[in-house]
C-alpha cells in the first residue's frame, strides 16, 4: 500500500527530522515500498487525511511529532503509525513525568527537582550538588540543556531552558560513562538491542558533536562485562514498558564509576540519520538501515 513518511514539522527538530525522513524514505523505496515523504511542517492535517496513506512512518522528532499529538490525530484518522501510541509518547516527550515513574517503579534515575521563575536555584544547587543538569523537559538533541559547574552558572542555565518550557528540570550530573539503547518490539516482546557506548570529545555530546562533527566515537557493542550489560538492558527494557511504548525506542542511560546505571530519558521517535544510534546498534545485530525500517514499518498501528 502507499506509505507516508512523516517528517520536517515544527519543533527545534525540525532540521534532525529531515535528515532522518529523508534516510527513511530511500531507505523504504529501496526496499520497494511505496513511500511518499509528507512534511507536517509545511502541510495541513487536511491534506494528511487527503493522502489517504495506508499506514506512516513517523520520522518526526520532538512537538508536534514525537509527543503524542500527531499520534492522536492518526488514531483519528485510523491510519497505523510506527512507534508509541499517544499517551506513551507524550509522557516520553515529558522527562520530568518520565522521571516520576520511573522512581515510583524503582528504576534508578539521577535525582532531580523542578524549577520555576520563584525557584531558590542556590538551594536546587546544595541540594544536588555541583555540578548538575538543567534543561527543558520537552526538547531533545541537547537544545537548551546546560552542564553548571558552578553556582554563578545557575541563573543563565535556567534562563535558557525557560526559553523552551514553563517548567525546567534540574537533575544530579552522573559522572561516568554515556550509552544508550535501542529497544524493539511492545509489551513483553520488547528487545533490547546491543548497548552503544558514546564518547564524545570532553563529553561533550551536544547538538553539533550528535549531527555534524565527525570526532565524538562510538562503540557498539559497548565494552562492559556481561553483566553490567545485562542490567543496563533489562533496565532498558523496563523504562521502556513502564512507559507503555510500543514498536520502537531508545533509552539513554548513565553509567557512574561503580558501574551503576541511571536511567535518563526515552526517545519515542529516535533519529534516523548518517549519524543515528538505534541504526548503529540494529547494525552491530546484524540488521541493516533498509531491514530496520522495514521491520518499524511492518510494527505499524493504531
Ligand atoms: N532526539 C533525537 C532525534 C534522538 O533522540 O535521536
Ligand atoms: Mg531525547
Amino acid at each position: 500500500g502507499k506509505v507516508g513518511v512523516l517528517y520536517g514539522g515544527k519543533s527545534a527538530e525540525r532540521d534532525v527530522s529531515i535528515m532522518s525522513g529523508t534516510g527513511v524514505h530511500k531507505a523504504l523505496r529501496s526496499a520497494g515500498v511505496e513511500a511518499h515523504l509528507f512534511d507536517t511542517g509545511v502541510r495541513s492535517l487536511a491534506e494528511l487525511a487527503e493522502e489517504r496513506f495506508d499506514r506512516v512512518f513517523i520520522a518526526l522528532h520532538g512537538r508536534y511529532g514525537e509527543d503524542g499529538t500527531i499520534q492522536g490525530a492518526l488514531e483519528l484518522l485510523r491510519v497505523p503509525y510506527t512507534g508509541s501510541g499517544p499517551l506513551a509518547s507524550a509522557l516520553a516527550m515529558d522527562k520530568t513525568m518520565t522521571k516520576r515513574i520511573w522512581v515510583h517503579e524503582g528504576l534508578p534515575t539521577p535525582r532531580f527537582e523542578t524549577l520555576d521563575r520563584q525557584s531558590d536555584l542556590a538551594a536546587v544547587a546544595a541540594r544536588l550538588g555541583l555540578p548538575l543538569i538543567v534543561k527543558p523537559p520537552h526538547e531533545g538533541s541537547t537544545i537548551g540543556v546546560t552542564k553548571v559547574t558552578d553556582l554563578a552558572g545557575m541563573r543563565a542555565a535556567y534562563d535558557l531552558a525557560a526559553e523552551y518550557d514553563e517548567h525546567v528540570l534540574a537533575e544530579a550530573f552522573i559522572q561516568g560513562r554515556e550509552l544508550t539503547v535501542a529497544v524493539l518490539g511492545t509489551g513483553a516482546g520488547a528487545r533490547a538491542l546491543p548497548v552503544v557506548e558514546i564518547v564524545a570529545p570532553e563529553g561533550n555530546y551536544d547538538y553539533e558533536h550528535k549531527y555534524f562533527t565527525d570526532d565524538t566515537r562510538y562503540l557498539c557493542p559497548a565494552q562492559l562485562p556481561p553483566a553490567v550489560t545485562q542490567r543496563v538492558q533489562e533496565i532498558s527494557e523496563a523504562a521502556y514498558r513502564v512507559l507503555g511504548c510500543e514498536g520502537w525506542g531508545r533509552v539513554d542511560v548513565m553509567l557512574d564509576a561503580d558501574n551503576q546505571p541511571y536511567l535518563l530519558e526515552v526517545n519515542t521517535s529516535p533519529g534516523m540519520t548518517g549519524h543515528s544510534l538505534v541504526p548503529m546498534a540494529a547494525a552491530a545485530d546484524g540488521m541493516n538501515y533498509e531491514t530496520l525500517c522495514v521491520e518499524i514499518l511492518k510494527d505499524a498501528r493504531c
